[in-house]
Formats: structure tokens, sequence, C-alpha cells
């Protein structure tokens, strides 16, 4: 969906449709005593208005946020998409409370992110075409970076809902050759013989079970050359988690093409920061494979010697993102000196069990931490922070090995352990975790947030590196 401005009154406007903010208190055009203008409620008139064929009342309720404006926007273009109008326009309105063009913005990112379903096996499709915004001023700026976030965001969306035989680690290499192209960004992609002469051989172990070859997919995009600070932003690609020989069991293994969230994130967001230009060094990381089983598949009980040094007991083939995340965090290290180091991905289905669908759990000392849970929860893009004791570091020690990849205790403290497994790989450098094992799917669908893959962090990076940039 194209959006675009026009400085045109409603006095000679016509359009199909017109969607119109509605408030429960205050002056407004068209409040009736069947339109209250309840919070995320929907007033569709068939009387025309002005030479406009149909309104639409978006509820505003009484003292709206942000979040209310884009949630209620996002039910809106679900709205229209059932209404069959490819083509409609907004009545801009004043929210109490906030600056026209951040109201503007919510709106549009509302409408944007909520138009977004998965329809690619869906023989009759409806897609929005244009939204005529119709407001008293200019948004160029505004509507560029709202349309790039979003465009992002339901990218990563498209990828993580796509068929896990399509979304192969070939698939997700020839999407980061485009981005890479398209932005003039540096990409390196590391093939399996690569793999292999580095010992990359957590990465390797992962992949051993699946026809689809390992690549560790790297980008390079340097906004701010004058600053030596570089993050190297590492995402979980593993395109169909079956669990390995630990195989999931039914009610588990269903939505496990999701598991490239990491992967797909992390482009998006580098998509994103170079659309906008902004003035960070960042480099991202997807390391790609299936965990399929399979006669040539990694065992339990196989002991690895990590791109480290360090080696790993394979307690269980189930968690595998953390080694593929061990050998590329040791691979940033050693080959990119990055002042810090995050990793992202689906890792572990205990962090639905701390803040279910609602909030990313984070961890670790990553620079970045502060700054990015500020952003995340200015912009409703959840993330909060878990504490990385020295006890779960010690719970992920090994007997026969150096590290252990469950670890003692059992399921206790699941997405704590990992964040300190992976911690153990940052030797020299600030790390930080990110945890989407919540996030990234959802069961039903929530204002602006579709069902399925949610594209849940995008944002919130999105919007930290902005104001980094600012600064
Ligand atoms: N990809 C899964 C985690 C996951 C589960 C993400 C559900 C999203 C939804 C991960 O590889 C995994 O299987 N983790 C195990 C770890 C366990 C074996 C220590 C888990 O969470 O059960
Ligand atoms: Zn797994
Ligand atoms: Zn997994």
């Amino acid at each position: 969906m194209k959006v675009t401005v026009s400085r045109g009154s409603l006095g000679n406007h016509r359009s199909k449709l017109l969607l119109v903010p509605l408030f429960e208190k205050g002056k407004q055009p068209f409040q009736t005593k069947a339109m209250k203008g309840e919070v995320s409620k929907l007033y569709l008139l068939y009387s025309g208005y002005k030479g406009n064929e149909m309104i639409l009342g978006v509820g505003m309720g009484k003292k709206p946020t942000l979040e209310h404006v884009r949630a209620a926007f996002g039910l809106a273009s679900k709205k229209v998409k059932d209404l069959k109008i490819a083509n409609f326009s907004v009545l801009f309105q004043k929210i109490p409370g906030h600056a026209d063009s951040a109201a503007a913005v919510a709106m549009m990112e509302g409408l944007l992110l909520g138009a977004y379903e998965f329809d690619t096996y869906k023989t009759k499709k409806m897609s929005l075409n244009t939204c005529t915004f119709l407001y008293p001023g200019s948004l160029t700026e505004e509507v560029n970076r709202t349309t790039a976030i979003a465009e992002s965001v339901n990218m990563v969306r498209y990828m993580a809902n796509e068929n896990a035989d399509v979304m192969t680690t070939t698939k997700i290499a020839s999407i980061a050759k485009e981005i890479a192209k398209k932005n003039r960004l540096k990409i390196q992609i590391l093939e399996k013989q690569q793999l292999q002469k580095l010992g990359m051989n957590l990465h390797l172990g992962v992949s051993a079970g699946s026809r689809y070859p390992p690549k560790l997919i790297i980008i390079h995009y340097r906004g701010n050359p004058k600053s030596k600070e570089t993050t190297a932003l590492i995402g979980k690609g593993i395109t169909f988690d079956s669990g390995g020989l630990n195989l999931k069991p039914s009610g588990y293994i269903e939505t496990m093409k999701q598991d490239m969230t990491g992967a797909a994130s992390v482009l998006g967001i580098i998509q994103a920061v170079a659309r906008l230009r902004l003035k960070v060094n960042l480099t991202v990381l997807a390391p790609t494979c299936e965990n399929s089983i399979g006669s040539g598949a990694y065992k339990p009980g196989d002991i690895i010697r990590s791109y480290s040094g360090k080696t790993v007991e394979i307690e269980n083939t189930d968690a595998e993102g953390r080694l593929i995340l061990a050998d590329a965090i040791a691979y940033a290290e050693k080959h990119l000196k990055p002042s810090q180091i995050i990793t992202m991905g689906t890792l572990t289905g205990a962090a639905a069990i701390i803040f279910g669908e609602h909030v990313t759990p984070i961890m670790g000392n990553g620079k970045i931490k502060k700054p990015l849970v500020d952003a995340s929860l200015a912009i409703h893009d959840r993330m909060w922070e878990l504490p990385l004791y020295k006890e779960y570091k010690d719970a992920m020690k090994g007997d026969m090995s150096d590290l252990k990849n469950i670890g003692t205790s059992g399921r206790d403290a699941g997405t704590l352990k990992c964040g300190a497994f992976l911690a153990a790989f940052a030797e020299k450098t600030p790390f930080l975790h990110v945890d989407l094992g919540g996030t990234a799917w959802a069961d039903k669908p929530h204002g602006y947030t579709p069902k399925f893959a949610t594209g849940a962090g995008v944002r919130a990076f999105i919007e930290c590196f902005r104001r980094l940039s600012r600064r």
C-alpha cells in the first residue's frame, strides 16, 4: 500500500471510503448516539458525507495513547480489506497530547502493519493500493520512514510464515543479496566448504541431517564512518526445527518454520537502517541451516569442538539455536572485532512461559541494553531484562566437555540458561541476547499485529538505532 499526503481539505475531496478518528469526548464531525468513539471500535456509515461514499469512524476512546491509535487503525485497515476497497482516504484529526506528525505516523503505522496478511497460498487475495492522507502539512519524511519500517516488519513476517521448503538457506541468502544490492551494502556468504575450513563445527553439526546447505550470511553497513564502534547483530536462522533426533512431538513441531525469525529480523533491521541512512555502524550475521533428522544427523551425546575452541556436549539436539549462534558469536569476535555483540532469535519456548506473547526477554550487558529497552517501551514493541546471574552460567558447565547445551536443573530457567550459554562465547565483547521464543508468533491477531508471524523486536531495534543515530 502506498501512502500519499494531500493538503486538500475535505471540501473538495471525494473518496469511496473515508476513515475518520472519533473520540469519546469533544467536538467532531460524525458523532451520533450510535457512534460513541469507543477505543478500537469501528463505525461504518454507508450514507455519504461531502461526496465521500462511505465513512468509517475509527474509535479513539477518551484519551488515546499512540498505541491506541496504532491498534485502532490496524483494525480499520482490516475492515477496509473486508469491504474490498483498494483505495481509501483518511481525514486526519488532532490527537490531544500528541504532536500532529507523531499522531499521523501512528495512524499510518497501524494501517501499514495492520493490513499485512500471509496470503501467498490464498487463491483470492485482497490488497490495499493507496491511502490518501488528508493532512494540513507535509509528511514526506514521516511517510518514507514509516513505510520503510513497516516494509521491513512485513518482510520478516512473510519470511517466517513461508513454507520451510521455500524459505530455505539458499532463499534467505538470495533475499540478503537483494537487500545488499539495493542498498549498496557489502555482503559475504560463507558456504559449507568455508564453514568446514574454519571449523564452525556447531553450525555444521546442527545442519548435518539436512539436505539444505548451511550458510553464514554477513552484511555490513557503515553509516558513521568516523566512529570506531560497530554493533554485530546475529540472528538465528533455523529454516525448520524438527528438534533433530530429539524429535519434537505433535503440538510443538507445527510452527517451527518460524525458527528463522532471528535471521529474517536482522535482515529486516539492516534494510531499514540502511534505507533511513542512520548514523550507526551495523554488521548483521545470519547463520542459517535446518535442524533435521536423518542418518547423517548429529546426535545426543556428541561432544563437538566449537569455532571458539570450547567443546560442547550435546545433551539434546533440540537446543540447536544456541549452537549455531555460538559459532557466529566466536566468528564475529575473531574477524569483526565489534564493540558489542547482540544475538536474537526464537531460542526457547520458556520465553513464552515468562512473558507470554507480550514482552521479549533480553539479557546480558551489551551497551545497547538501556536504549533498546527504552525504545521498545516507547513504541510498544516491549522488551524487558532478565538477570544473567552466575548460577545460570554455572548450570551450563560440562562434565566431559567445557559446556553442555541444556545444563543442570532440567527445564528450570530455560531462557536464562540459554542466555548464559551464549554469553560464554562472547569472551571479550559486551554481549546482549534477545529471545523471541514467546513473541515471534501469535495465535490470535491483536490490533496491528496479525495472527502467526508478528515481526516482534524489529521495530524496537530500528527505533533504538534511530535514537542512537540522532546523538
Ligand atoms: N526453536 C525452539 C524454541 C521455540 C519453541 C521457539 C517454541 C518458539 C516456539 C528451540 O530450538 C528449542 O527447541 N528450544 C528448547 C530448548 C530445550 C531443549 C532446552 C525448548 O525451548 O524447549
Ligand atoms: Zn530446537
Ligand atoms: Zn529452534
